[in-house]
């Protein structure tokens, strides 16, 4: 087994929160204690609701906010508390796509200028040589050398797209974060987007971190999956164990809302009730005011995740999910 590119290891977010002039601050878990490890050619899908920490787990693992506990290593190099000689190199291991790709690039800059500008900045090469290079990874990510002299409005939500994944790999990144990278697009171009990530993905030997909030886009590209709810990794293992047979009532219940071909065979397990706050989240299971499960030693106790099936999981009865679905 190769080194991973990037490992996590109880990794959290506290972010305080104002409560008015005479309160102290709140404290919101945004993330907690999350771990996890991703290989060189691999992809882990991090999957959950709205606010349940994914794009603070992207924002940590892009070194754009520091953890408030936990440890992180990108590439070997602690990436919390960075040795000041490793920072360049730090920063150039790891690179983001986000969901926007209308907000994400420079409406007044040409395609080859976007490109070219993260090797003016971080490369001496030549401008003939950064020229070159650009119009590779142009064609790397199936854009066309006359899109060179263009600007960002002149393309298509997937073209732009391609434009974003392309200025993420131009310093050559080991790891790729992408925040729900297909999400604004519609269903056709999502796939060809989807295809081409994985292709690079082949061609490149890149780790992948995927967030997105829906198990059916991540299905074809994840090799792991990391099922997230208010803040917490609830279940977290090979993309081929989780979706064969979901051990957590909440995997249940999301993979229950997505349209599939063999939905027939498995129970459905409708999600109800609101997401708690995750300023108050409940005493014991986090997702005990929503599980058809429920039981008192649920409200009171917080399962530890566990292994069990081959993926980790944190729900007391876990064991017994498994030995009724088989
Ligand atoms: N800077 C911040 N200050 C305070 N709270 C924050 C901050 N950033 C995020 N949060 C809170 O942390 C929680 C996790 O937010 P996050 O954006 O990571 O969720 P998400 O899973 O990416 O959601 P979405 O699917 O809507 O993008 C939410 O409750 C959010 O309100
Ligand atoms: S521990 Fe209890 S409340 Fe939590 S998911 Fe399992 S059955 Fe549901
Ligand atoms: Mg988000």
């Amino acid at each position: 087994m190769s080194n991973p590119v990037i490992e996590a290891r109880e990794l959290t977010q506290v972010y305080p929160v104002k409560q008015g002039l005479f309160r102290p601050p709140a404290q919101l878990q945004a993330v907690n204690k999350v771990s996890f490890s991703v290989e060189a050619g691999r992809t882990l899908a991090v999957v959950g609701e709205s606010g349940c920490g994914k794009s603070t787990l992207a924002r940590m693992a892009t070194l754009i906010e520091t953890p408030t506990s936990g440890a992180l290593t990108l590439d070997g190099l602690d990436a919390v508390n960075p040795p000041a000689s490793e920072r360049k190199r730090l920063r150039r291991t790891v690179q983001f796509v986000f969901q926007n790709p209308y907000g994400s690039l420079n409406p007044r800059k040409k395609i080859g200028t976007i490109l070219e500008e993260p090797l003016k900045i971080n490369t001496d090469l030549s401008a003939a040589d950064r020229t070159e290079k650009a119009r590779a990874m142009m064609a790397k990510v199936g854009l066309r050398p006359e899109h060179y002299a263009r600007y960002p409005h002149m393309f298509s939500g997937g073209q732009r797209q391609r434009i974003a994944i392309a200025r993420a790999l131009i310093l050559s990144p080991k790891l790729v974060v992408a925040d729900e990278p297909v999400s604004a697009l519609d269903i056709s171009i999502q796939a060809q987007v989807l295809n081409l990530l994985a292709d690079l993905q082949d061609e490149l030997k890149l780790a992948y971190l995927f967030i997105s909030h829906d198990l059916s886009v991540v299905r074809h590209i994840a090799h792991d999956v990391m099922v997230m709810y208010l803040g917490n990794a609830i279940e977290h293992g090979p993309k081929e164990r989780i979706y064969a047979r979901p051990l957590h009532p909440y995997t249940q219940a999301l993979l229950a809302s997505t349209p599939r071909v063999d939905a027939g065979k498995r129970e459905r397990i409708v999600l109800r009730g609101e997401l708690p706050s995750p300023l108050n989240p409940p005493k014991g299971c986090v997702f005990s005011t929503r599980c058809p499960y429920v039981t008192e030693r649920c409200r009171a106790e917080r399962p530890e995740k566990r292994e069990v099936d081959g993926r980790q999981v944190a729900c007391h009865y876990a064991e017994d999910f498994l030995a009724k679905a088989a």
